[in-house]
């Protein structure tokens, strides 16, 4: 691994709670996706740890006072697609002025390579700080090709958010993009043959949209 990539493991009680609920074969497809929310919303609080804020005066009921506001405006969630979705809900429940752009990206199921098929961001994405969605860092394909894409537009910053990882595909993640940090609830063990992580939690989407 490049000696300037970062990874933050966020080992929160509350968030590795959630995540090992949502991680037995059993939960259901509306609790799965609400232990998701909630992670998601956990998840943004510590992405936007050192979100830039602005002073500001503001009337108390008693007093004139000096305050401090961030600009949510600035930050771009980018899922993506499709299991990328379901951290949007949580994320801006707590950052309600993000924008959101989308990737839509899918896995060639023989080289596990990624196509894109989808590319859409909200205007002035130079001004934008931008936080990639996918709950799943796998081989790494997809996080590879969507950083790629969003790095061509340019915008201020880029982190990349999931909720497990794979060695192996933090490994290649990193190896291409260095400087782009890793948020994730979780580094699992290793990928099985078919590019699934284990222990894992199975297919996200699947499990988001009740797909299978
Ligand atoms: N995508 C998933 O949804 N699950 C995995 O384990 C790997 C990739």
């Amino acid at each position: 691994m490049s000696p300037t990539a970062t990874v933050h493991v966020l080992n929160h009680p509350l968030i590795q709670h959630k995540l090992t609920l949502m991680r037995e074969k059993d939960r259901s497809t509306s609790g799965f996706r609400r232990l998701l929310n909630e992670i998601g919303m956990l998840m943004a609080y510590e992405l936007t740890r050192d979100m830039p804020t602005q002073p500001i005066e503001i009337e108390t009921p008693l007093e004139k006072t000096m305050g401090r506001v961030i600009d949510g405006k600035k930050t771009v969630l980018v899922p993506i697609l499709r299991a990328g979705l379901g951290l949007v809900e949580g994320m801006l429940e707590v950052v309600p002025g993000a924008r959101v752009g989308h990737i839509g990206l899918y896995r060639d199921p023989k080289t596990l390579a990624a196509v894109e098929y989808y590319f859409k961001m909200p205007d002035h994405i130079d001004e934008r700080d931008a936080i990639v969605l996918d709950p799943m860092l796998a081989t790494g394909h997809s996080a590879v090709a969507a950083v790629t894409r969003l790095k061509a537009v340019r915008p201020r910053s880029i982190r990349f958010a999931c909720l497990l990882a794979a060695p192996e595909g933090m490994a290649h993640f990193h190896s291409v993009h260095p400087g782009v940090p890793v948020f994730t609830c979780a580094v699992d063990r290793c990928l099985n043959d078919h590019g699934y992580i284990l222990p894992g939690l199975g297919d996200a989407g699947d499990r988001i949209f009740g797909t299978k």
